[in-house]
């Protein structure tokens, strides 16, 4: 309850952002207490907001934050569902681990957790993830679909094209998805994704889709042991970005890219993963548990799963693998 009111009025406090609006006014509004709308209005103060308060006027609001909190999240994101929740913390283990305990705690679906710094952020494969700063952006969507289990994947897909299509519209880079789910620009990774679920046989009890990006680490900032295969936005186009503004339009394309796949089934976003597809065409070295040997990437099929054309021109359809090249 409370949370919704705080929605509401940073809603509110947003479409008047060049004027005053009176406590009054909020109140009547809201169907709270002067008083409630005071505290709210304060928390949004902790959070790097800056209003002028006039007698009479109201409250004006003269300085946006663009640190990331909870508040600034939820300022103008136009989302119907997607970070209506959103637990952020200065400081966190893993995103993904908080969004575990919430989704045991009957989370509702879309809730989004958001840390500046993980102190143990996993990578797939029981890798870490380099996280301890705040120049990423680190991230956990909480999903209850009511979908099979074997739908996951596909998640994990149009989530891809969803961040591809957010980070090219902002930062015109040449982005592109390396099957299953890795982002890559100019050859080396900024952005990686872990899904994982709780599911019976049939049913996904919960998702969790965590997404970490290299935004604004320099050269002199990069792990030195990582600079090889990895990079961030920031060295390649050469500029500062808005961490919370990437967030907001990545969320909103993940709910419009959610409900696209729900109407519409996979096929939308086969087509648009095979748009942004790396080293399409291209021959490459596929590894996996019990085998290792050179293809060539066609695509990806109806489940997901990577195509690729071995040396003798037989398809091999690949559920799992390490690719490199
Ligand atoms: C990978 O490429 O191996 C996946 C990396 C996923 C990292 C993100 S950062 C936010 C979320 N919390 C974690 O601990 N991991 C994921």
């Amino acid at each position: 309850m409370k949370d919704s009111k705080r929605n509401q009025l940073i809603q509110l406090l947003a479409k008047h952002e060049e004027d005053y609006i009176s406590g009054q006014t909020l109140s009547d509004k809201l169907g709270i207490s002067r008083t409630a709308v005071w505290k709210h209005i304060n928390e949004l103060k902790k959070d790097g907001y800056q209003f002028e308060s006039a007698p009479r006027k109201g409250y004006k609001l003269i300085h946006r934050s663009s640190d990331l909190s909870e508040s600034s999240i939820k300022w103008d994101l136009q989302t119907n569902w997607v970070g209506q929740k959103v637990y952020f913390q200065e400081e966190m283990d893993s995103t993904q681990d908080y969004a575990h305990r919430l989704a045991r705690k009957n989370a509702e679906h879309g809730t989004v957790v958001i840390t500046n710094k993980q102190k143990k952020g996993r990578g797939r494969m029981n890798r870490s993830w380099e996280s301890n700063h705040p120049e990423g952006i680190w991230i956990s969507i909480l999903l209850r679909p009511d979908t099979p289990p074997h739908h996951a994947s596909q998640m994990t897909l149009f989530t891809a094209v969803s961040i591809v299509e957010s980070l090219r519209l902002i930062t015109n880079a040449d982005i592109q998805i390396k099957w299953p789910n890795d982002l890559y620009l100019n050859g080396k990774k900024i952005c990686g994704i872990l899904t994982e679920m709780q599911a019976e046989l049939d049913q996904i009890d919960y998702l969790i889709i965590g997404f970490g990006i290299n935004v604004n680490q320099t050269l002199a900032t990069f792990p030195e042991d990582l600079k090889n295969k990895s990079t961030s936005l920031s060295i390649e186009t050469g500029k500062e970005w808005n961490r919370k503004e990437l967030i907001q339009i990545i969320l909103e394309n993940f709910e419009d890219h959610y409900h696209h796949y729900l109407e519409n089934g996979f096929h939308h976003t086969k087509q648009k993963w095979m748009n942004y597809a790396y080293k399409l065409n291209e021959k490459v070295e596929v590894k996996t548990p019990k085998s290792h040997y050179s293809a060539t990437i066609q695509g990806i099929n109806d489940e997901g799963a990577l195509i690729v054309k071995k040396e003798n021109q037989q398809l091999e359809t690949i559920y799992s693998a390490e690719i490199h090249w």
